[in-house]
Protein backbone atom coordinates (compact mmCIF):
# COMPACT_ATOMS: atom_id res chain seq x y z
CA UNK A 1 0.00 0.00 0.00
CA UNK A 2 1.34 2.92 -0.96
CA UNK A 3 1.39 5.75 2.38
CA UNK A 4 3.12 8.51 3.57
CA UNK A 5 5.36 6.83 6.36
CA UNK A 6 3.37 4.55 7.60
CA UNK A 7 0.22 6.95 7.98
CA UNK A 8 -2.36 6.75 5.24
CA UNK A 9 -4.46 9.15 4.28
CA UNK A 10 -7.81 8.65 2.04
CA UNK A 11 -10.14 11.37 1.30
CA UNK A 12 -13.36 11.31 -0.76
CA UNK A 13 -15.42 13.71 -2.15
CA UNK A 14 -19.09 13.43 -4.36
CA UNK A 15 -22.43 14.89 -3.79
CA UNK A 16 -25.19 13.92 -1.74
CA UNK A 17 -26.34 10.73 -2.19
CA UNK A 18 -23.05 9.17 -4.14
CA UNK A 19 -22.63 7.01 -1.44
CA UNK A 20 -19.39 8.14 0.36
CA UNK A 21 -20.42 8.25 3.46
CA UNK A 22 -21.73 4.16 3.88
CA UNK A 23 -18.41 3.66 1.09
CA UNK A 24 -16.28 5.52 3.40
CA UNK A 25 -17.26 3.73 6.46
CA UNK A 26 -17.45 0.03 5.61
CA UNK A 27 -13.63 1.13 4.59
CA UNK A 28 -12.82 2.67 7.59
CA UNK A 29 -14.07 -0.82 9.76
CA UNK A 30 -12.20 -2.64 7.00
CA UNK A 31 -8.51 -1.20 7.10
CA UNK A 32 -8.62 -0.32 11.16
CA UNK A 33 -8.88 3.50 10.21
CA UNK A 34 -10.33 6.53 11.61
CA UNK A 35 -13.63 7.60 9.83
CA UNK A 36 -14.20 11.33 9.47
CA UNK A 37 -17.98 12.77 8.45
CA UNK A 38 -16.87 16.06 7.40
CA UNK A 39 -20.34 16.70 6.55
CA UNK A 40 -21.79 15.79 10.31
CA UNK A 41 -19.61 18.78 10.81
CA UNK A 42 -21.44 21.33 8.60
CA UNK A 43 -24.63 19.82 9.67
CA UNK A 44 -23.68 20.38 13.64
CA UNK A 45 -23.18 24.30 13.16
CA UNK A 46 -26.10 24.53 11.51
CA UNK A 47 -28.32 22.94 13.65
CA UNK A 48 -26.59 25.55 16.91
CA UNK A 49 -27.47 28.27 14.05
CA UNK A 50 -30.89 26.65 13.99
CA UNK A 51 -31.19 26.46 17.80
CA UNK A 52 -29.56 29.85 18.47
CA UNK A 53 -32.42 31.82 16.02
CA UNK A 54 -29.19 32.75 14.08
CA UNK A 55 -28.69 33.50 10.20
CA UNK A 56 -26.41 31.44 8.27
CA UNK A 57 -24.49 34.92 7.77
CA UNK A 58 -25.13 36.39 11.20
CA UNK A 59 -21.49 37.21 12.62
CA UNK A 60 -22.85 36.00 15.89
CA UNK A 61 -22.60 32.11 14.40
CA UNK A 62 -18.80 32.87 13.66
CA UNK A 63 -18.06 33.59 16.75
CA UNK A 64 -20.77 30.71 18.19
CA UNK A 65 -18.96 28.59 15.91
CA UNK A 66 -15.07 29.39 17.04
CA UNK A 67 -16.13 29.22 21.00
CA UNK A 68 -18.21 25.61 20.24
CA UNK A 69 -16.84 22.34 20.59
CA UNK A 70 -17.43 19.59 18.11
CA UNK A 71 -16.18 15.76 18.74
CA UNK A 72 -17.34 12.40 17.21
CA UNK A 73 -17.18 8.89 19.50
CA UNK A 74 -17.88 5.47 18.70
CA UNK A 75 -15.45 5.77 14.93
CA UNK A 76 -17.09 8.82 14.12
CA UNK A 77 -20.79 7.22 13.84
CA UNK A 78 -21.42 10.08 17.15
CA UNK A 79 -21.11 13.66 16.55
CA UNK A 80 -21.32 15.86 19.85
CA UNK A 81 -21.76 19.44 20.29
CA UNK A 82 -20.79 20.93 23.01
CA UNK A 83 -20.70 17.56 24.52
CA UNK A 84 -24.49 16.61 23.56
CA UNK A 85 -24.90 13.60 20.95
CA UNK A 86 -26.90 15.54 18.37
CA UNK A 87 -26.22 12.64 15.68
CA UNK A 88 -30.25 12.17 15.00
CA UNK A 89 -31.05 15.99 15.07
CA UNK A 90 -28.24 17.19 12.30
CA UNK A 91 -29.94 14.81 10.33
CA UNK A 92 -33.74 16.50 10.07
CA UNK A 93 -35.59 18.33 7.50
CA UNK A 94 -34.96 21.26 9.06
CA UNK A 95 -31.00 20.89 9.07
CA UNK A 96 -31.20 19.54 5.19
CA UNK A 97 -32.46 22.95 4.21
CA UNK A 98 -30.26 25.01 5.38
CA UNK A 99 -26.86 23.35 5.70
CA UNK A 100 -25.75 24.29 2.28
CA UNK A 101 -26.29 28.11 3.36
CA UNK A 102 -24.43 27.64 6.53
CA UNK A 103 -21.53 25.92 4.47
CA UNK A 104 -20.58 28.35 2.20
CA UNK A 105 -19.45 30.79 4.86
CA UNK A 106 -15.81 31.43 4.30
CA UNK A 107 -15.54 32.10 7.98
CA UNK A 108 -16.79 29.01 9.46
CA UNK A 109 -15.27 26.56 6.55
CA UNK A 110 -12.14 28.04 8.03
CA UNK A 111 -12.99 26.83 11.01
CA UNK A 112 -14.31 23.71 10.14
CA UNK A 113 -11.98 22.58 7.90
CA UNK A 114 -8.37 23.67 10.73
CA UNK A 115 -10.21 21.79 12.88
CA UNK A 116 -10.50 18.11 10.65
CA UNK A 117 -6.68 18.82 9.80
CA UNK A 118 -6.29 19.11 13.25
CA UNK A 119 -8.03 15.46 13.24
CA UNK A 120 -6.57 13.86 10.16
CA UNK A 121 -3.01 14.78 11.17
CA UNK A 122 -1.85 11.55 12.81
CA UNK A 123 -2.91 9.71 9.76
CA UNK A 124 -4.64 6.49 8.67
CA UNK A 125 -7.90 8.27 8.66
CA UNK A 126 -10.50 7.58 5.62
CA UNK A 127 -12.60 11.41 5.29
CA UNK A 128 -15.54 12.52 2.94
CA UNK A 129 -17.61 15.49 2.00
CA UNK A 130 -17.00 18.02 -0.57
CA UNK A 131 -13.79 19.32 -0.09
CA UNK A 132 -11.25 16.22 1.29
CA UNK A 133 -9.48 15.73 -1.69
CA UNK A 134 -9.33 19.43 -2.82
CA UNK A 135 -8.62 21.61 0.14
CA UNK A 136 -8.89 19.63 3.62
CA UNK A 137 -6.08 16.89 2.51
CA UNK A 138 -4.92 18.20 -0.86
CA UNK A 139 -1.59 15.49 -0.42
CA UNK A 140 -3.89 12.52 0.58
CA UNK A 141 -2.23 9.40 -0.70
CA UNK A 142 -5.61 8.11 -1.88
CA UNK A 143 -8.34 10.34 -3.68
CA UNK A 144 -11.75 9.18 -4.76
CA UNK A 145 -14.88 11.25 -6.15
CA UNK A 146 -17.67 9.04 -5.88
CA UNK A 147 -21.02 10.04 -8.67
CA UNK A 148 -24.45 8.60 -9.25
CA UNK A 149 -27.16 9.45 -11.18
CA UNK A 150 -29.37 12.15 -9.79
CA UNK A 151 -32.56 9.81 -9.46
CA UNK A 152 -30.63 6.95 -8.12
CA UNK A 153 -29.46 9.46 -5.58
CA UNK A 154 -32.98 10.74 -4.66
CA UNK A 155 -33.81 6.75 -4.38
CA UNK A 156 -31.51 5.79 -1.75
CA UNK A 157 -32.41 9.08 0.29
CA UNK A 158 -35.46 7.84 0.26
CA UNK A 159 -34.93 4.64 1.63
CA UNK A 160 -33.11 6.20 4.06
CA UNK A 161 -35.96 8.62 4.96
CA UNK A 162 -38.11 5.49 4.87
CA UNK A 163 -36.08 3.65 7.67
CA UNK A 164 -36.22 6.66 9.85
CA UNK A 165 -40.05 6.96 9.57
CA UNK A 166 -39.08 10.38 7.76
CA UNK A 167 -42.58 10.80 5.10
CA UNK A 168 -41.36 12.08 1.63
CA UNK A 169 -41.97 11.17 -2.39
CA UNK A 170 -38.80 10.55 -4.40
CA UNK A 171 -39.61 13.99 -6.41
CA UNK A 172 -39.45 15.83 -3.75
CA UNK A 173 -36.21 14.40 -2.45
CA UNK A 174 -34.71 14.89 -6.47
CA UNK A 175 -35.58 18.29 -6.34
CA UNK A 176 -34.15 18.94 -2.67
CA UNK A 177 -30.96 17.07 -4.09
CA UNK A 178 -30.90 19.30 -7.43
CA UNK A 179 -30.60 22.16 -5.10
CA UNK A 180 -28.21 21.23 -2.66
CA UNK A 181 -26.05 20.03 -5.93
CA UNK A 182 -26.30 23.39 -7.73
CA UNK A 183 -25.33 25.50 -3.90
CA UNK A 184 -22.34 23.10 -3.84
CA UNK A 185 -21.29 23.34 -7.24
CA UNK A 186 -21.49 27.23 -7.95
CA UNK A 187 -20.65 28.62 -4.43
CA UNK A 188 -17.64 31.06 -4.21
CA UNK A 189 -15.61 29.19 -1.53
CA UNK A 190 -14.38 25.83 -1.91
CA UNK A 191 -17.08 24.30 -4.39
CA UNK A 192 -17.41 20.65 -4.57
CA UNK A 193 -15.26 19.53 -7.71
CA UNK A 194 -13.15 16.51 -9.04
CA UNK A 195 -9.75 16.65 -8.08
CA UNK A 196 -7.20 16.32 -11.31
CA UNK A 197 -5.84 13.43 -9.24
CA UNK A 198 -8.94 12.06 -8.00
CA UNK A 199 -10.11 8.37 -9.32
CA UNK A 200 -13.93 9.05 -10.58
CA UNK A 201 -16.22 6.03 -9.67
CA UNK A 202 -19.85 6.34 -10.98
CA UNK A 203 -21.72 4.10 -8.26
CA UNK A 204 -25.50 4.28 -10.38
CA UNK A 205 -25.17 0.26 -10.84
CA UNK A 206 -22.96 -0.68 -8.17
CA UNK A 207 -23.30 -1.90 -4.70
CA UNK A 208 -21.57 -0.76 -2.00
CA UNK A 209 -19.35 -4.23 -1.56
CA UNK A 210 -18.70 -3.31 -5.12
CA UNK A 211 -17.68 -0.08 -4.51
CA UNK A 212 -15.35 -1.08 -1.42
CA UNK A 213 -13.80 -3.65 -2.99
CA UNK A 214 -12.66 -1.91 -6.08
CA UNK A 215 -11.16 1.03 -3.63
CA UNK A 216 -9.70 -1.85 -1.22
CA UNK A 217 -8.01 -3.28 -4.41
CA UNK A 218 -7.06 -0.24 -5.39
CA UNK A 219 -5.41 1.00 -2.09
CA UNK A 220 -3.03 -2.66 -1.81
CA UNK A 221 -2.40 -2.91 -5.72
CA UNK A 222 -0.79 0.25 -6.01
CA UNK A 223 2.93 0.59 -6.64
CA UNK A 224 4.75 0.86 -3.51
CA UNK A 225 2.49 -2.18 -2.10
O1 LIG B 1 -22.50 15.10 3.08
P1 LIG B 1 -23.69 15.83 3.73
O2 LIG B 1 -24.96 15.74 2.93
O3 LIG B 1 -23.90 15.42 5.14
O4 LIG B 1 -23.26 17.37 3.72
C1 LIG B 1 -24.10 18.35 4.24
C2 LIG B 1 -23.79 19.70 3.60
O5 LIG B 1 -22.52 20.16 4.06
C3 LIG B 1 -23.76 19.72 2.08
O6 LIG B 1 -24.78 20.55 1.57
C4 LIG B 1 -22.44 20.31 1.71
C5 LIG B 1 -21.77 20.67 2.99
N1 LIG B 1 -20.42 20.11 3.05
C6 LIG B 1 -19.40 20.95 2.64
O7 LIG B 1 -19.63 22.07 2.20
N2 LIG B 1 -18.11 20.51 2.73
C7 LIG B 1 -17.84 19.28 3.18
N3 LIG B 1 -16.57 18.89 3.26
C8 LIG B 1 -18.89 18.42 3.59
C9 LIG B 1 -20.18 18.88 3.49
Amino acid sequence: MKTTGSQVTIAMDGPAGSGKSTVARRIAEKLGLLYLDSGAMYRAVTLLAIQEGLEANSPKLIDRVKACHIAFTDNGKTILLNAENVSVQIRTPAVNRRVADVAKIPEIRREIVEHQQRIGAEGNIVAEGRDLTTIVFPNADFKFYLDASVTERAKRRLAELKTQNVDATLAAVEAEIRARDEKDTTREHSPLRTADDAIVIDTTCKTVEEVVDFIVEHIYGSEAC
